[in-house]
């Protein structure tokens, strides 16, 4: 079934059907004033953090779906009917009214069309603000005049931290006030005693301020007490104001605080006007005032809407794609690097599902999630790879949690020695190396920076105390320590029992750090990592092969897990793909393992973490026996993994197979199937139900996803096989065989690189000829001393 469509040229989805099986979101704003709005309108805000600075309130996990959010209530007066500018929350019949949202990069536009008059409602954060617009134009299509009132709503959070604003109620139900100012905002206070005025006006204390005001239209009447607003024992869907069609000027004293504003038009037939809602935090009297003096017009709003869109697009322009797959296009031109720039800014600590439980950036997370978006924000992708390296503590191992804007190097309290996990600073192996490619920036080794605790040392210094901290905790097998644990967080294998997977990212780090030590010709530093990994490759070897598989990994009390021996957990997807792209496996373990993967993890909706499900596994040695059979890291299809079996399959030249399972997790190829996933085909959902569940292909959690980076950099950089190296862009297509030809545009070190691949062979992989601007070259690399300002690059497969 399907309820939209892509509109690559706009860089949109349309959803033309708005009663979706889930709520399908969007992100407005930034880092520092963020907001969340679904295709009906519902949704919150927050700033800075999800948790802690949440002034928009959503009730989670609720029903209805996703209420409350923000709300244009209309009425006409003259037959007191009523309705809302989204199909939610007065949910007319579906064969009167129509709705189309428009998802697009930062501004979400929802369109209605009842009883003769047509709405559409544009909501979008301007660049760098701390406020948000929401714009209404309403336009009467019928044949007589209508007089129309209108009632802007959302409701506020009595405290900014959402736990305690849900627990604290003897509390926060009794510090909130609401009035209008003299210049006619609505101004909600929290804790107002406290407030004190700084530069920013934002945060004054632990008093907080949001404001409210309408523009282009007459302020007829306006509520701030959400029960005046709603009435008793009524909700969203029928509010007592718009019932009765005039607001009754209620001031918030305690309770719970809501932002309504009535306007009254009326519109002769086929005119239309517009209007506009501001809201925003800080002070009402001195930043609110400030703001609509500044941004209070039309013609600004279509300026900060314009300069927004023009910002974000030229995001997504570092890579655009036709290949014979549309749903991929859609993937690579626009969602998949949407997605990855979402997931990089909040990390997962804001959707419909996040809700404060994560505050601040995850390490391994954050720093996995800057490889997807290195190609298209370098400088904050540097950035934030040098936070993430400040919060590596000087023992090697790293803090398992950043916070951004509180964050110290030098001054932090490094976790206690049983709280590390073993995997967090080996994603540095994968990113940093990734932003050093993508941009030539090889003097980024060289740059000095802290640690979290104490001391300092050069980026290369950091990855050497990376691979120390591993190498220096090993267990009785010679592989690293799980520690607290590993990628896994379910994964309990006691602290000195060993991780295959680390051993694998241990290796790929050693193979890696080599790499860069040649490139700085510091050849001792070299050969030290090269040692290093021969030593680890027989330990490897001598303990993690089963026969047409790689084990999982090795208990402190000797169990071995993953093997034909075990009841559950019998084969594991990561230590197979990672053998593979590591370069542990022999050939022939490769090939073996792989297809092992194949015949026991592959489902039509992607790869499955492991097979069979643990049921009796002791919950002290494998926390995913929480989970149902089926789901998550119990089994589940873990969307995150699919990138690292994709690029497995890509480094054995199987492309056909590569894509098969790019396809199966990918959000696009569901479009005309939405039904099976859920959730919006746009993006990226952490889990998908897999086959030992009742209802295989069921996805959750979307939007911030380790999957979003991985999706991405694996179709990007392998099956496309655009792959930039320290020398230049790299193009080694691993793709379908029935692909004729794919072309692309690709924005490298500031140039512009117009690549045509032809496969009249209709091979997987291969390059044949190559030229560069007419040029023949001997091998498959764009050298990035021969770029000019535009090349053109003829491949052809054979
Ligand atoms: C989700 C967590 O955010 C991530 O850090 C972890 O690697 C995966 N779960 C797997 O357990």
């Amino acid at each position: 079934m399907r309820y939209g469509h892509f509109d690559d040229e706009a860089k949109e989805y349309v959803i033309t059907r708005p009663d979706t099986p889930t709520s399908w979101s969007n992100y407005l704003g930034s880092t520092g004033y963020g907001a969340i709005i679904t295709n009906n309108a519902g949704g919150y805000g927050f700033y800075r953090s999800g948790a802690r600075g949440r002034f928009l309130r959503l009730r989670f996990n609720s029903v209805p779906m996703d209420q409350p959010g923000r709300y244009f209530y209309l009425r006409d007066q003259e037959s007191a009917d009523y309705w809302s500018a989204s199909w939610q929350p007065v949910g007319k019949p579906l064969d009167a009214y129509e709705s189309v949202c428009r998802h697009g990069t930062a501004y979400t536009i929802i369109a209605s069309r009842y009883a003769g008059i047509a709405t559409e409602a544009t909501y979008f954060v301007p660049l760098g603000q701390a406020f948000e617009y929401w714009r209404l134009r309403v336009t009467n299509e019928s044949d007589r005049p209508r007089e129309i009132s209108v009632f802007s709503f959302c409701e506020f959070t009595n405290q900014w931290d959402t736990y305690q604003d849900r627990v604290n109620l003897q509390y926060s139900l009794f510090i909130v006030r609401g009035s209008l100012t003299e210049d006619g905002l609505l101004r909600i206070a929290i804790q107002d005693h406290l407030t004190r005025e700084t530069e920013e006006g934002i945060i004054q204390d632990i008093a907080h301020h949001a404001w409210l005001a309408l523009v282009g239209a007459d302020l007829i009447g306006y509520d701030t007490s959400r029960e005046a607003f709603l009435g008793p024992y009524r909700s969203y869907h029928n509010p007592l104001v718009v019932e009765q069609g005039r607001c009754t000027g209620s001031d918030a004293y305690g309770d719970n605080a809501c932002g309504s504003l009535q306007s009254d038009l009326t519109l002769q037939p086929g005119e239309s006007r517009e209007l506009l809602v501001m809201l925003g935090i800080g002070d009402a009297r001195s930043v609110g005032v400030r703001t609509v003096d500044e941004f209070g017009s039309l013609d600004r709003a279509t300026e900060e809407l314009r300069k927004l869109k023009a910002s974000w697009h030229a995001k997504l322009g570092s890579l655009v794609v036709e290949t014979p797959d549309e749903a991929l296009n859609h993937t690579i031109n626009v969602w998949g690097p949407y997605n990855c720039l979402i997931t990089y800014a909040w990390s997962r600590a804001a959707s419909l599902v996040y809700n404060g439980e994560r505050d601040g950036l995850g390490f391994r997370d954050s720093v996995q999630d800057a490889l997807g978006v290195v190609s298209a924000v370098p400088d904050d992708a540097r950035a934030r790879l040098e936070l993430m390296l400040t919060a590596q503590v000087s023992n090697g191992g790293a803090m398992p949690i950043v916070k951004p804007f509180e964050h110290r190097p030098g001054h932090e309290t490094p976790p206690d020695p049983e709280a590390y996990r073993s995997d967090d600073c080996l994603w540095f192996f994968n990113a940093i190396p990734a932003y050093v490619n993508e941009t030539g920036d090889v003097g980024f080794y060289e740059k000095v920076l802290p640690y979290a605790d104490r001391g300092e040392a050069t980026v290369l210094g950091h990855l050497r105390r990376a691979l120390e901290f591993n190498l220096e905790r090993t267990g009785t097998h010679g592989l690293p320590c799980g520690l607290s644990a590993d990628w896994n967080d379910c994964l309990r294998l006691g602290y000195h029992g060993e991780s295959l997977f680390v051993a694998f990212q241990l290796r790929l780090g050693l193979t890696v750090y080599a790499q860069i030590a040649e490139q700085l010709e510091q050849p001792d530093e070299a050969a030290w990592a090269l040692d290093h990994r021969q030593s680890l490759d027989v330990s490897i070897q001598a303990c993690a092969w089963d026969g047409d598989r790689f084990i999982w990994a090795i208990g402190e009390d000797g169990t071995v897990y993953g093997t034909h021996e075990s009841d559950e957990g019998k084969i594991y997807l990561n230590t197979q793909v990672w053998s593979v792209i590591s370069g542990a496996a022999s050939s022939e373990q490769a090939a073996r393992c792989m297809e092992t993967v194949n015949e026991h993890l592959a489902t039509p909706y992607g790869l499955m973490l492991s097979a069979p499900p643990f049921v009796k596994t002791s919950i002290d040695v494998m926390r995913a026996v929480v989970f149902n059979p089926g789901v998550k890291e119990n089994a589940g299809i873990f969307n995150h993994t699919q990138g690292w079996g994709v690029i497995a399959e890509c480094c054995l030249g199987h492309g056909d197979r590569a894509y098969d399972y790019y396809r199966a997790s990918m959000p696009a190829a569901y479009n005309d199937r939405a039904e099976i996933r859920q959730i919006e085909p746009y993006v990226q959902g952490q889990t998908t139900y897999s086959t030992f569940s009742p209802r295989p292909g069921n996805t959750r959690t979307p939007w911030l996803t380790g999957a979003a980076a991985w999706a991405y950099f694996s179709a990007t950089q392998y099956i496309l096989g655009l792959r930039p190296e320290i020398d230049g862009l790299r193009i080694d297509p691993c793709i379908p065989s029935d692909w004729d030809d794919f072309t692309a545009t690709r924005r490298f070190r500031g140039k512009t690189i117009e690549i045509e691949v032809r496969n009249p062979d209709h091979v997987c992989r291969g390059v044949k000829t190559f030229t560069l601007n007419g040029e023949p070259l001997p091998d498959n690399l764009v050298p990035a001393k021969k770029l000019q300002d535009h090349n053109r690059v003829e491949v052809v497969l054979g």
